[in-house]
């Protein structure tokens, strides 16, 4: 029989195999039940979207909230975004019958069109599309009229919420803000990798955003609990693997979750049961995924500018680059000044390629996928 594979790289994730997080899950629901909206940042990768599932499963949420989840990374306009947001509650009502459903319709007026029930089953039939939308700010207004009519109070998680900075559409921060603002029977997780955007929005003054949610940073899982995690998950499976082994591993990734998951979901899957996976298996391991990938990563360099490709070389092998518009840092890296360094670390943050973070007041910053990171050292 096939072995389930512990280490989940996509899709939903069973209980069983979902670490740790357990200060993290209760800091958050905390927060929402005192009302408070919650501004969940990470850098990519390190399980913001996961453990916003686990939050919605857990039951204290689940048994008294009605949550939605959305993801905004693909909209790129606030009629995207709505289109979604109508989708998510949509679904998410439909199994609570014809009693929601109605008012559902009879609330999101603008769209109700487009969510129809069969004349001739009965069933309710949602054929939404993004044409449809012909008055994001009206049905924008409906959806968050319905939410605060709901029979339990709701939890609306927006992840990747950065994205709204780039909708074309004439203050989106403004007007959504002012509606959050209106709501009581609802609280908000945004949620987002981009730093560089989310704490202007979030932590700047003048922004409408400002000091609107309790900001939470989600660091590494802690590194012995997850060298815990692997070790049973192996044992479980009759295979043998030392916590030095996979400490190793972590210390090399610096706890990005998602790096060290998938190496062990590799190793796994080439893993009989009685066998003993050493260091050298997770270096072969680690080869290959490079070696995979090294397509995709050359892809991304030939598209790159000759300044950004050098700046994201010179990231790549400093890392973590400090002060890379600094006179020094280009001189050492042969960069051609420091103005073309910081239009290209502008561009490259923008591009989510590097991200930062603050450590005694000064940006770090580094490659954001992991196994770039590697293959860049290793390449150039
Ligand atoms: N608590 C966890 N337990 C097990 N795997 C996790 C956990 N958190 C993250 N992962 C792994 O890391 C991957 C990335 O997590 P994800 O939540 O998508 O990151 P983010 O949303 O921060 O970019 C997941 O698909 C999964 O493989
Ligand atoms: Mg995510």
């Amino acid at each position: 029989m096939e072995m389930t594979n512990p280490f989940y790289l996509t899709g939903i994730i069973p209980e069983k195999y979902f670490c740790d997080r357990e200060r993290e899950t209760d800091l958050i629901i905390t927060q929402v039940r005192n009302q408070s909206n919650v501004l969940l940042t990470s850098s990519r990768r390190m399980g913001k979207t996961q453990l916003i599932r686990h939050i919605f499963n857990d039951e204290r949420i689940s048994k008294n909230y009605h949550t939605f989840y959305v993801d905004i990374y693909a909209t790129g306009s606030l009629q995207e975004m709505v289109f979604f947001l109508g989708k998510a509650i949509y679904q998410e009502l439909v199994p609570e019958g014809k009693k929601a459903l109605k008012l559902f319709l009879s609330t999101i007026r603008s769209l109700a069109a487009a969510f129809s029930v069969n004349p001739v089953t009965g069933e309710p039939q949602v054929n939404l599309q993004l044409g449809d939308i012909l008055q994001p700010e009206l049905s924008l207004e409906e959806i968050f009229e319905y939410l605060e009519k709901a029979d339990r109070p709701c939890i609306v998680a927006i992840d990747e919420f950065q994205q709204i900075s780039r909708y074309p559409e004439k203050n989106v921060e403004a007007l959504l803000r002012t509606q959050i603002q209106k709501m009581n029977n609802c609280h908000f997780i945004f949620s987002g990798s981009n730093r560089h955007i989310l704490e202007q929005m979030f932590s700047s003054y003048s922004k409408p955003f400002y000091n609107s949610a309790q900001p939470v940073h989600l660091g590494c899982i802690e590194r012995s609990k997850y060298v815990d995690f692997v070790v049973e998950h192996f044992r479980e499976a009759g295979i043998e693997i030392s916590p030095e082994v996979v400490g190793d591993c972590y210390d090399q990734f610096e706890g990005y979750t998602y790096y060290n998951h998938k190496v062990f979901h590799d190793i796994f899957a080439f893993a009989a049961p009685g066998e003993a996976v050493d260091g050298e298996t997770v270096r072969k391991t680690i080869d290959a995924i490079l070696e995979e990938n090294g397509h995709t990563y050359s892809e991304i360099m030939s598209s790159l500018p000759i300044p950004m490709k050098q700046m994201l070389a010179a990231v790549a092998k400093e890392n973590p680059a400090r002060k890379p518009m600094s006179g020094a840092f280009v001189k050492r890296n042969a960069l051609p000044s420091p103005s073309s360094a910081q239009k290209a670390i502008a561009k490259l943050l923008d591009e989510q390629l590097i991200t930062y973070r603050v450590v005694d007041n000064e940006k770090e910053y580094s490659i954001t996928d992991k196994f770039f990171e590697r293959w860049l050292r290793e390449t150039y």
